[in-house]
């Protein structure tokens, strides 16, 4: 146990070295350098972005090309300046959220690590990530580009399979991960689809 720790730790040290707020962006990290999802020049939105490692890696890998639009309760500034960086602290549900991410998408890639507080109540946390994801799922249908990818983080133990089997209709790939960064005992994963199929007119709907 001593071991897993002063392990995990080192991934919250590795963190602050490199100028990252939070250790998880270790995870997202893992994840495209296995999938290659960032590409220079793509808009991407980051949906509960605070404190902003996944911001921070996506501007890096953008390296000033494209644009992130990158949505939080919490607002949240990143050191540097960042001007293809746009930021909102909203409610992804909410109405003026869903009006700020029309008009800066479409987008070539959503990624979500968004997630509730965790009550201890496994039902309801779950139920509440599967709310977060059909939020960024629906998101999606709206303002993905075709042939677009889509990383969410769920908690697993909830109808999980139902988003699962959602995204398997409308996208080339599905598959779900858990990267290393991910602590043993959480139940968090990640689902990641890539080729999204669905060519519609982007600008057409209000989600
Ligand atoms: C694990 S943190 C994200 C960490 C972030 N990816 C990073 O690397 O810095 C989860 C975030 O989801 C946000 N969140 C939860 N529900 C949300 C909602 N309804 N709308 C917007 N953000 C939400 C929380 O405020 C929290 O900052």
């Amino acid at each position: 146990m001593a071991h897993k720790r002063a392990k995990l730790d080192s991934w919250s040290l590795k963190a602050q070295k490199e100028g990252y707020p939070a250790r998880s962006v270790y995870k997202l990290q893992e994840i495209d350098q296995k999938m290659k999802l960032i590409k220079k020049g793509m808009a991407v939105l980051d949906v509960g972005a605070a404190p902003g490692s996944w911001s921070l890696y996506v501007l890096r890998s953008l390296q000033q090309t494209g644009r992130l639009v990158a949505v939080d309760l919490k607002p949240f500034k990143l050191k540097g300046n960042h001007p293809n960086l746009f930021t909102m602290a909203a409610d992804i549900f909410s109405q003026e959220a869903g009006d700020f991410l029309k008009q800066k998408g479409p987008y070539q890639l959503i990624i979500s690590d968004a997630a509730p507080n965790t009550s201890g109540n496994r039902l309801v946390d779950t139920r509440k990530s599967f709310d977060l994801v059909e939020k960024v799922l629906n998101l999606a249908e709206t303002q993905l580009a075709p042939g677009g990818a889509v990383l969410c983080k769920i908690f697993q133990g909830g109808d999980e399979e139902e988003l699962f089997d959602r995204m398997k209709k409308s996208f080339k790939t599905v598959r779900r991960v858990k990267p290393k960064a991910v602590r043993p005992e959480s139940f968090e994963s990640y689902f990641i689809a890539m080729g999204y199929l669905k060519a519609q007119a982007l600008d057409s709907a209000d989600e």
